[in-house]
């Protein structure tokens, strides 16, 4: 499995405005890693998933490419589930799924013939083969995406079916460490990290070689934190690629290979997770460090700008202690890494 994310831009069409809630993205993943995108809120990383997963809504543009390669060395899971969902014919799995090449041809597939470009992806590809198949969503807030008519273990037992999976209902569940009968209750009867566990069950119902995870501690007591962190390392050590979206940078360093920063809708700095924790570059980065209790407890001056008032330059520039006239430029992710003038 490997996805290359290479200048994805969302925009949001409003009466009178738009939003820029997601410009050039680059990023790769593959099995067996975690990347951890982490940023203030608002800043676009929930909108980075849904467009991964064709999830946003019609006055959303998405441009740029998300290269999806499910080849690999966990290929067996995921192609196993989507060479029978793309034929509709579960007897036939022997066939690799027929995935949708790229737009152009001069812009084609990194990875050969068998990647899928999940931006130009017809929705009903999307559908049958990569959502819940080759890449599952753990959704910010899970309690609201859980249907509150309907007990826990009839929205598995739903899923498992769509999926066309042979495991129960309990299996998911003990696997996500519930026990049966918390499956017969209602999600207004779920605790938090029920709900969570939950969730976790749902996203992984279809053995997905790519996990997005987004927030998936928010509201959580340390303890829980710690458990998803370790069941999401787990997943990743088992060969699983995951994408995990967080605030909570002590979270992120227990998990992440990586770290992705984003601010003011772009990935500002990419680091291997050590080197990050160390000495983040970007001025950003290091102001959300130095928020954290355990360092200096010092927060970052200001709030980001307004996403239908970008402006030409660096976003972080009127809240940055190196800001100079250079940063009226947009600085771009350069060779290091890092979208400073200063860094
Ligand atoms: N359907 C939409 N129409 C217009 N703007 C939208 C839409 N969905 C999201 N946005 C805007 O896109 C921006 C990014 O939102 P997003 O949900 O990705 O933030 P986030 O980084 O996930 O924040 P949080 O940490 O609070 O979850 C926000 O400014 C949000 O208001
Ligand atoms: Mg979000």
């Amino acid at each position: 499995m490997k996805l290359r994310v290479d200048g994805l831009s969302v925009r949001f069409h409003l009466p009178g405005a738009e939003v820029r809630a997601v410009t050039d993205a680059r990023f790769e993943l593959r099995e067996g890693r975690c990347l951890a995108l982490v940023g203030e809120s608002g800043c676009g990383k929930s909108v980075m998933a849904h467009a991964l997963l064709g999830l946003l809504p019609g006055n959303a543009t998405v441009t740029g490419h998300a290269w999806l390669d499910p080849s690999g060395p966990d290929a067996a899971s995921g192609d196993a589930a989507s060479g029978d969902a793309a034929s509709g014919d579960a007897a036939s799995g022997d066939a690799a799924p027929d995935l949708v090449p790229g737009s152009s041809p001069g812009d084609g597939p990194p990875f050969g013939g068998g990647s899928l470009d999940l931006v130009t992806a017809p929705e009903k590809v999307l559908a049958r083969q990569v959502r819940g198949r080759l890449i599952g969503l753990i959704p910010q807030s899970p309690a609201a995406h859980l249907t509150p008519v309907r007990t826990a273990r009839a929205q598995l037992a739903e899923t498992l079916r769509e999926l066309g999976r042979p495991e129960t209902p309990d299996l998911l569940a003990a696997r996500a460490g519930l026990r049966p009968e918390d499956l017969d209750r209602y999600p207004h009867q779920l605790s938090g990290g029920m709900a969570q566990r939950v969730a976790n069950a749902l996203a992984l119902a279809g053995d997905p070689p790519l996990i997005v995870a987004d927030e998936p501690t928010t509201g959580l007591d340390r303890p829980l934190v710690d458990a998803t962190m370790a069941e999401l390392r787990r997943l990743c050590d088992e060969g699983r690629a995951v994408l995990v979206i967080t605030h909570d940078l002590r979270a992120a360093e227990r998990v992440a290979d990586e770290i992705a920063v984003m601010y003011a809708s772009r990935i500002v700095e990419l680091s291997q997770a050590g080197p990050f924790f160390a000495g983040p570059r970007h001025p950003y980065a290091r102001g959300l460090l130095d928020a954290l209790p355990s360092r200096r407890f010092v927060p970052i001056p200001g709030r980001p700008p307004e996403l239908t008032r970008l402006p030409d330059g660096c976003a972080f520039l009127p809240r940055c202690p190196l800001a100079t006239d250079a940063c009226e430029k947009q600085p771009l992710m350069n060779g290091k890494k890092v979208a400073c003038h200063h860094a």
